[in-house]
């Protein structure tokens, strides 16, 4: 018998059918069980890889884009990566307007990639034109036969979950999901996987995890953009100080708000019990769920889904770094780790 090569065709088929893992010590006196879907596990290391590939494909069929032809997006980060990533491939030229909270290594990774890249301030408001989103579409405005991903206001990036992250889930579990919970930024990932969970099971409870600092809890609740909900925050991707019209909040149960400090030594605490090195809002959606149990949303039977959106390695300079911590005063007495480091002179 003749063997075949087993091969990819190239880095893109790797994209989505991320694994389920189960969490055991981080999760050993709350009540219920609880899954991680670890979206590092994309050829990207993150969950953007999804709605990268989705919205160019479908530019593509609608005769949108046309090889050579430029990409345009604003983005924290992960976006950039995937959307040059995915350009890399199909032969398109990618530029990135990005906040300058974004890590240096998110930065220089983007460069890696090919991409070019513009950081604007990040404490200006949206409609300022020194703001990322206003730096992209003057881009946009001045490149014939570019396309604008708008991941924010891009209801394709809803879709494409509803595409792929949602079935997946529901596939895994076998149905037996009771608790969704994600983070919610653009909010495409909670929008477009609750859509797909809820139309299978209506009874599923979804809570996006949002940031002190931004405006998604209070829109949810009141229906009202206020302002003055808004100061800095250092979570990168998640919360925001806009309301983005790719999340459907008419499907997302209710919101719950991290601290920047919680969140940073629960993803600390998630590499140290589990051996998951994701990113910083994983510890933010994983410090939800701790908030969220103490609040009595689960029981024995519950069968909570979380969504890890990224790797931990793109963090380096942040949560994983002592020196960054401290700067933050995020170490005090109680909480500063063991020195585990011995040098040897
Ligand atoms: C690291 C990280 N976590 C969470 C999110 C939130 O995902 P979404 O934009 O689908 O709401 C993003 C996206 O901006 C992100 O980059």
């Amino acid at each position: 018998m003749k063997e075949e090569i087993k091969a990819y065709n190239n880095v893109l088929e790797l994209i989505g059918n991320t694994p389920l893992i189960k969490l055991n010590k981080i999760t050993q006196k709350m009540k219920g069980n609880y899954f991680a879907k670890v979206e590092a596990f994309n050829p990207g290391h993150s969950t953007k890889d999804r709605i990268a590939l989705y919205i160019i494909e479908e530019a593509e069929k609608k005769g949108i884009l046309k090889p050579g032809d430029t990409i345009i997006e604003t983005t924290s980060g992960n976006t950039g990566f995937s959307i040059a990533m995915v350009s890399i491939i199909k032969g398109y030229d990618c530029i990135l307007a990005v906040s300058s909270k974004s890590s240096a290594d998110k930065i220089d990774m983007l460069k890696t990639m090919g991409a070019k890249v513009y950081v604007c301030p990040a404490h200006v408001s949206a409609d300022d034109p020194r703001s990322y989103y206003e730096i992209a579409k003057k881009i946009h405005s001045e490149i014939k036969g570019s396309v604008y991903i708008n991941q924010y206001f891009n209801e394709l990036n809803i879709d494409a979950h509803y595409q792929s992250t949602g079935p997946e889930i529901w596939e895994q579990t076998a149905g037996k999901i009771t608790h969704l919970i994600a983070c919610s930024g653009t909010g495409g990932t909670i929008s477009g996987t609750a859509r797909f969970l809820k139309e299978q099971n209506p009874n599923i409870r979804v809570i996006g995890i949002d940031a002190y600092g931004s405006v998604l809890q209070k829109y949810h609740q009141t229906k009202e953009f206020d302002a003055n909900e808004i100061y800095p925050y250092r979570i990168e991707g998640l919360g925001k100080n806009l309301i983005p019209t790719a999340t459907d909040f008419n499907i997302i149960d209710k919101f719950e708000k991290v601290t920047d400090e919680s969140s940073a030594h629960t993803a600390r605490e998630l590499a140290k019990t589990e051996g998951l090195f994701v990113g910083y809002t994983s510890g933010a959606a994983m410090q939800g769920i701790k908030q969220l149990e103490e609040e009595g949303e689960f029981d024995e039977n519950s069968n909570i889904v979380v969504i890890f959106p990224d790797h931990g390695s793109r963090y380096m300079s942040k949560i994983y770094n002592d020196e960054w911590m401290s700067q933050q005063g995020f170490f005090d007495s109680e909480t500063a780790e063991i020195q585990q480091i011995e040098y040897i002179k």
